[in-house]
């Protein structure tokens, strides 16, 4: 079996989220890829049942693609692993168990040694202590997370494994316009981490291990054939055909969907119709227009992958911490005429983001003993993220980005799944809605919008940015931009002071 095209999330089984900002940081720059070099790396996470599969995608696939392998298992602290050595009768690839910190190589497959957990920083590979005790470790979460802070694009392959470990991960990757394999569950030995990994509505390829193996192999050609053609690392440039079919291209969707993507920054919608491309087996623009025109379900996937719908509940903690400590406070002292709290969370996604905003709030009026009505409107331009946001159901990964107190007071655990209790569903408003076509909402003490404006071109990020903060400001508004994110536009620094300062 393949999923040929990136499946629709499965509304009942929400994506879990990455732990930290890591997925921000992935997030293309104002000039191109976010990989160092043009080194691809494609990280394995798989635990139970895992050495075997592992066997089998190491024989199956061919060598010289130019990649490097890093694979991530679960072992047990106190014994030594003789996983490289397994592995190194099974391709001409050198195989290394990873000791202190070490230069990635193309064509070398590195793996984790015993206790400790993998990063990678700029081009070398880390073997590191784990920072959290053992039974909370999740060193194939931790590995993908900076797969993606780093290359941004790479691939990510989840193997046999029990648990959810790589669900979180995977995500971050997919944002940073990498692509996601993963293991049939029904030849996988152990179906759990296939399966989380699928239910994240993130995974872009399943398929039988060795399978697996040679579509990756295709996968990887394509991939640098593909970046050297869009000008990966120098998007500005393309070559005077390229450039019309790419107008051509954001045209047919302009008209599939009414939605212009030419205002989005031009890194990112390169990165996405990469992807589009490798999963579709076209090399040119040429042939993927054509292939575009051909196929109506094409646009809808290409729609999908542009918005790049991916969160996580309290995604970026130092960001919600402040919220909490600098803003949600002053609101509730400054509370509006009519003594409501109103708040505007654009571009929700699938909900995580605006139900954080939503805790933080019952959490400031429980310790208060006041209850004024709490208005939250979420609103983004993806109608299906918006059906899971509405269903307020997510998977039990979830539980690394959300505390056990949190967990416990504002969700119902239902099977395999965590609920958002009804307290904090009432609180909030799910709503389709443009940032770039329609009017912004008005009458706010906050707006809380993260990780949109970094997909938009500059000139259309100011804009946004100028016509919801005058729009909103006639009840002096808080406008909470993400602290420590670089190149921000000026008007959006100057309103930052604005937002600390909470309303009028
Ligand atoms: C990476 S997600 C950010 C989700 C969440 N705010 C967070 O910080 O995790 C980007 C979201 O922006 C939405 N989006 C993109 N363009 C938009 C537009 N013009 N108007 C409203 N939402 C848009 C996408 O559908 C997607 O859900």
């Amino acid at each position: 079996m393949e999923i040929k095209d990136a499946p629709r999330r499965d509304s009942s089984a929400e994506p879990s989220p990455p732990k930290d900002a890591s997925t921000e940081a992935a997030a293309p720059d104002e000039n191109g890829s976010p990989s160092p070099g043009r080194l691809i790396v494609a990280g394995i996470g798989a635990s139970a049942g895992g050495i075997e599969a592992l066997q089998a995608f190491f024989e199956a696939l061919p060598e010289n693609l130019g990649v490097a392998f890093v694979v991530v298992v679960h072992l047990s602290p106190e014994h030594q692993s003789h996983l490289a050595k397994i592995l190194g009768t099974c391709t001409a690839m050198p195989v290394e168990q990873v000791q202190g910190i070490v230069p990635m190589e193309a064509d070398h497959i590195y793996v984790i040694p015993p206790d400790q957990q993998l990063e990678i920083r700029g081009s070398q590979i880390g073997a590191l202590p784990f920072k959290d005790p053992r039974g909370q470790r999740t060193p194939i979460d931790i590995f993908f997370r900076s797969l993606a802070q780093e290359y941004g694009d790479g691939f990510g392959v989840i193997l046999s494994g029990s648990g959810s470990d790589g669900a979180v991960g995977i995500k971050a990757i997919k944002e940073g316009g990498g692509l996601i394999l993963v293991q049939d569950p029904q030849e996988a030995a152990y179906a759990s981490m296939p399966n989380a990994a699928i239910a994240t509505g993130a995974v872009d390829v399943v398929l039988p291990v060795r399978e697996l193996a040679t579509r990756l192999a295709d996968l990887a050609r394509l991939k640098r054939r593909i970046h050297h053609r869009l000008g990966a690392e120098s998007p500005a440039v393309l070559d005077g055909d390229d450039e019309q079919v790419l107008a051509r291209i954001l045209a047919h969707l302009h008209t599939r969907t009414s939605h212009d993507f030419s205002k989005y920054k031009r890194a990112t919608v390169l990165r996405r119709l990469g992807r589009r491309m490798q999963l579709n087996r076209k090399e040119t623009l040429g042939d993927y227009l054509a292939f575009l025109r051909q196929n109506v379900e094409e646009a809808r996937l290409l729609f999908h992958d542009l918005l790049i719908s991916v969160t996580t509940f309290f995604r970026d903690p130092a960001a919600f911490e402040a919220l909490q400590e600098k803003v949600v406070a002053r609101l509730f002292e400054a509370k509006a005429g009519d003594g409501r709290i109103r708040v505007w969370v654009p571009a929700c996604a699938t909900g995580e983001e605006a139900y954080s905003v939503a805790i933080l709030l019952l959490e400031e009026a429980e310790r208060r003993g006041v209850w004024p009505p709490l208005q939250i409107f979420a609103s983004d331009l993806d109608e299906g993220a918006l059906a899971t946001a509405r269903e307020g159901r997510y998977p039990a990964a979830i539980e690394a980005d959300v505390s056990p107190e949190r967990l416990q007071r504002f969700f119902v655990k239902d099977g395999d799944h965590y609920r958002v209790a009804k307290e904090v569903r009432d609180c909030v408003l799910f709503t389709p809605h443009s940032v770039l076509r329609d009017p912004p909402f008005s009458r706010l003490n906050l707006i809380s919008c993260r990780n949109l404006l970094i997909y938009l071109g500059r000139e259309t990020r100011s804009r946004s940015l100028t016509c919801s903060t005058t729009r909103s400001a006639r009840m002096a508004t808080s406008f909470w931009v993400p602290p420590g994110r670089p190149r921000m536009p000026r008007s959006a620094r100057s309103t930052r002071s604005n937002a600390l300062s909470g309303p009028r």
